[in-house]
């Protein structure tokens, strides 16, 4: 982490995401979140996770279900190109989870579920298949952990993916590859999985 840190950029982004912090969260302020003039693994992937979430859920409210849905003007669509539709939620978490990978390693982001319409959003790891477990459990907690993967440490967080819109489930319930139709209002869905490269 401290040599994530001493790259000026993420040190910007870190010194925001902590400023940002300062100023909104009155809750845990524990030597595990916080630590004086830096930013702890955990208290950066739940920055991270607050941005990712919002901006998903907008997505999905404002563009997704008000477009599609209420005002019935332009479909969303796995093909969007070809449809000249809008890209799904998850194509646009994915889009931009492709173009972060591309600017740094000093993070990464997915969603994965256990119900997958994609196979390839099954989890992978020990800490995913776990954490998934757990968020489905108990949505409101995020799960936690530290993970070896080749020579890289990771410190890895988990979310719960909620069915924030009439339009997550309505979708996913009608779709001919999903293994679960009963999805509700409410429910999770899945997991936004988080890594925070330590060293390598
Ligand atoms: C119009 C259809 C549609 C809508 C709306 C939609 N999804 Fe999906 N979702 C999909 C498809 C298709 C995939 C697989 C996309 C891929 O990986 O290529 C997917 C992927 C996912 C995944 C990853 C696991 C998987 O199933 O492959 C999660 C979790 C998920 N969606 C949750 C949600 C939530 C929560 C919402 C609402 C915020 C939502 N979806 C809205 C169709 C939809």
């Amino acid at each position: 982490m401290t040599r994530l840190l001493s790259n000026p950029c993420l040190r910007l982004v870190a010194a925001g995401i902590f400023a940002i912090g300062l100023a909104c969260c009155s809750s845990p302020s524990t030597s595990d979140q916080r630590e004086a003039g830096s930013i702890s693994p955990q208290a950066m992937a739940d920055a991270l996770h607050a941005v990712l979430e919002s901006d998903r859920t907008v997505y999905a409210r404002q563009v997704v279900h008000r477009l599609q849905d209420q005002e019935e003007v332009i479909l969303a669509s796995e093909h969007w190109q070809d449809d000249k539709a809008l890209p799904l939620p998850a194509q646009m978490f994915r889009m931009g989870a492709e173009m972060v990978a591309n600017k740094t390693d000093a993070f990464s982001y997915a969603l994965i579920s256990k119900w997958p319409v994609n196979k390839q959003n099954e989890p992978g790891t020990e800490a995913e298949i776990v954490g998934l477990d757990s968020v489905a459990n108990n949505p409101s907690a995020a799960f936690y952990a530290r993970e070896s993967l080749g020579d890289a440490e990771y410190f890895t967080a988990i979310y719960a993916d909620v069915a924030v819109s009439p339009a997550c489930i309505a979708c996913h319930n009608a779709h001919k590859d999903s293994p679960r139709n009963d999805f509700e209002l409410g429910d999770t869905m899945g997991g936004v999985v988080i890594r925070i490269l330590l060293t390598e």
